[in-house]
């Protein structure tokens, strides 16, 4: 008999990157896989809704949208990438080569250069962001720094840069739009869903959680509230 369970797809190769580049560069770990994890089970969900454009923010190593485009495999999707640290923009190009997804990467600060282009277009969001608390300074420099601390340092609650990203969430998402966050348990995810609520009408959905380590992560699904009929 047909099994009706698809078999899980494989985390991208990324053989081709070396210590060296882990030196500037985000490696891959269980926040990676656990939002790996949400986009398959997923996976239905985002092929009906047939995106034309991806837009993952702090792309890293490039496995995400790697991912994503092996998800999504008749799709004739554009998957656009932004970082700060450039190191990351050559990363991300070279593992969509190596995964035969073309990702097109581009070195900016959040979606900035895109806001207003791509306003209402992005059908597939993804930021699994600098989220664990440190002092804002801290946070502050490694905006300016662009290097691996960036990777990780997010201010206040882990949310100063998540933070900004959230206020353009509903002006980037197409009506049907899907936009996953990563977070942990010190971001205070039921706080951040009541205020996309309240104050941008985003309904949201916890995908997944997981203990790692020391870390409780979470994913979260945003997209537009339906309109009452
Ligand atoms: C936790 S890492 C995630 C990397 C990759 N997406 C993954 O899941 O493995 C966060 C990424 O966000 C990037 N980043 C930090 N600040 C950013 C900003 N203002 N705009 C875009 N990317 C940023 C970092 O350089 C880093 O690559």
């Amino acid at each position: 008999m047909a099994s009706i369970f698809e078999p899980s797809l494989p985390t991208p190769d990324l053989s081709h990157l070396t210590r060296a580049d882990y030196e500037h560069v985000y490696e891959p770990a269980e926040d990676t896989f656990l939002l790996l994890d949400a986009l398959e089970k997923d996976a239905q969900e985002l092929r009906q809704l047939k995106p034309q454009v991806c837009l993952e923010i702090g792309s890293g190593s490039g496995c995400v949208s790697s991912f994503l485009g092996a998800l999504l495999p008749s799709s004739s999707a554009l998957y656009l990438c932004t970082d700060i640290n450039q190191h990351a923009c050559r990363c991300t190009k070279a593992t969509g080569s190596q995964n035969k997804v073309t990702l097109e990467p581009i070195i900016a600060s959040l979606a900035s250069p895109l806001q207003h282009r791509l306003a209402n277009q992005i059908d597939i969001l993804v930021f699994n962001p600098p989220y664990v608390p440190t002092t804002s300074d801290e946070a502050d420099a490694a905006q300016v720094t662009s290097g691996i601390s960036g990777a990780w340092a997010g201010g206040k609650s882990g949310m100063e840069l998540t933070n900004i990203l959230l206020s353009s969430v509903p002006k980037l998402l197409s009506p049907g739009g899907r936009f996953y966050l990563v977070g942990v348990v010190q971001n205070g995810v039921e706080e951040i869903r009541q205020r996309m609520r309240q104050a941008h009408g985003l309904d949201s959905e916890i995908v997944l959680e997981r203990r790692a380590g020391r870390e409780r992560l979470w994913v979260v699904k945003f997209f537009k509230a339906a309109a009452p009929s």
